[in-house]
């Protein structure tokens, strides 16, 4: 495989330096990115010493260094996994035939704006959590945003380089846009919904990214997957940073459940009065972040999503799992919405392959709540989080003309005005979640409404300087 570089500008294992064309090009767009990063990533901590995961190279054993870095000096590399002789498409229409280095001329645009919705997303994340450092409850966790944050920079450039390398002029434009978006703005906003809200807080932090970040796992698992070599190349190895974001979610919502727990046993069992946020509140923003993340997945029965595939472009979770790879004849049994009812119909696999994913997803995020369920039960504590049924305040698809209850029972918009503030965070829960948010920036120390870690990052003890003064 490619050594990896690290003294050039841009550390990368893809030969840089023998394509000078390139190489200028993405040079050329590095100030601009770094611009970009100044103006609109993590507000007020760009000069402090972080202590930093930099990947360095795609070796399992040795892919990644730690150690202090100012977030403008971080080494954003572009790194993909090492290609593998003899790869063939693994589904779709060319299932057996050698995988492509190059772009298929017919499905360019398809492919182009494969790369650009999932490049979007990236810079979009930063740019929706770039206040939270001045309330970070604790060192250790504001180093985890930052980390968060500079790999979302580094997916950026994975998808800038995919672009630079194989989309000729248009390619260079689309990277250019990529950094003139703006998360919620309301002239040039992000691609996705779900990119263009405010992550206002840290508990909505923790939601994002055990949810949102856990539908950027399955879209990249499925983009990796792809016949288009270069793109699964590049999407296996950022699925190796990924799953660290999710860790900070999945963890960070476990010890704000544990903290509530805790609470419940003391004082008559008032939480918020002990400064708090009780289980209730938790399973709104619960609702909320999971809802606005099943959204992501897209429609429900998709002509997009069989092209996609029928191309060999996008497959599904771990494709070698299933024993079939064509999908031409099979169908998917799925609940879908005829003549105002819920009924459950055969939909043809190729077109339902959308929700098929989304299904994946769900079944991950379930065992994510079943680990938090463990937490309370452990805590001696019988309330249960749920994951609301996947008809409930959705805003895209299907299900976006009608109302359901969080189990699924469909209702009329009159009732949903009364009761979805019962379901979904109200201003009085955001104003108190918010009431709560001051910093904690002494090691080892942590604000009142979550548990300390489990251990520290990289062997290190919870109480370590992970951010100087
Ligand atoms: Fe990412
Ligand atoms: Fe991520």
């Amino acid at each position: 495989m490619t050594a990896v570089i690290t003294d050039e500008k841009i550390p990368n294992n893809v030969d840089l330096a023998g394509d000078k064309r390139l190489q200028r090009a993405l040079e050329a767009w590095q100030p601009k990115f770094i611009d970009w990063w100044k103006e609109m990533g993590p507000e007020g901590w760009q000069a402090r010493d972080i202590y930093l995961r930099t990947a360095i190279s795609v070796e399992t054993d040795g892919w990644a260094h730690f150690d202090y870095v100012k977030m403008p000096d971080y080494r954003w590399g572009i790194f993909l996994e090492p290609k593998q002789e003899g790869r063939v498409h693994g589904f779709g229409d060319f299932a057996g035939q050698p995988v492509w280095d190059e772009v298929p001329g017919e499905f360019r645009n398809m492919l182009r704006r494969l790369v650009v919705t999932q490049g979007d997303t990236e810079p979009a994340s930063v740019e929706q959590q770039r206040h939270l450092g001045a309330t970070a409850p604790s060192l250790y966790d504001l180093r985890n945003l930052f980390q968060v944050n500079v790999e979302e920079g580094r997916h950026l450039w994975a998808m800038v380089y995919l672009l630079h390398t194989y989309f000729g002029r248009d390619g260079r434009e689309e990277a250019e846009e990529l950094l003139q978006r703006r998360s919620g703005d309301a002239d040039k906003p992000r691609i996705l919904g779900a990119f263009n809200e405010p992550t206002s807080h840290w508990l909505s932090f923790f939601m994002f990214t055990m949810f949102t970040d856990r539908d950027g796992k399955y879209q990249l698992a499925a983009l990796a997957e792809s016949g288009f070599d270069p793109l699964a190349r590049t999407c296996r190895f950022m699925l190796t940073e990924e799953a660290h974001h999710m860790f900070v979610g999945e963890s960070g919502v476990q010890r704000v459940v544990k903290r509530a727990a805790e609470l419940m046993k003391s004082n008559g069992g008032d939480v918020r009065a002990q400064g708090g946020v009780d289980l209730p509140t938790i399973q709104k923003y619960l609702n909320l972040w999971y809802t606005l993340s099943l959204d992501l997945f897209g429609g429900e029965v998709s002509s997009n999503a069989a092209d996609a595939f029928a191309s060999g472009l996008k497959g599904r979770y771990k494709e070698d799992r299933y024993p079939e790879h064509k999908l031409i004849g099979s169908t998917f049994s799925m609940e879908i919405l005829k003549d105002g009812k819920v009924v459950t119909e055969d939909i043809a696999m190729r077109n339902a392959l959308n929700e098929v994913l989304r299904t994946e997803y769900i079944k991950d995020c379930q065992r994510g709540v079943d680990r938090w369920n463990k937490t309370l039960k452990d805590e001696g504590c019988d309330f249960v989080l749920k994951l609301p049924d996947h008809k409930f305040h959705r805003q895209i698809g299907m299900w976006s003309t009608t109302r359901y209850t969080p189990d699924g029972q469909m209702i009329t918009a009159e009732e949903w005005a009364k009761r979805s503030g019962d379901w979904l965070p109200n201003q009085a829960d955001e104003d108190y979640v918010k009431s709560l948010m001051k910093a904690v920036y002494e090691p080892g120390k942590m604000a009142s409404w979550i548990a300390p870690p489990i251990k520290g990052i990289n062997g290190l003890p919870e109480t370590f300087e992970y951010v100087k003064p």
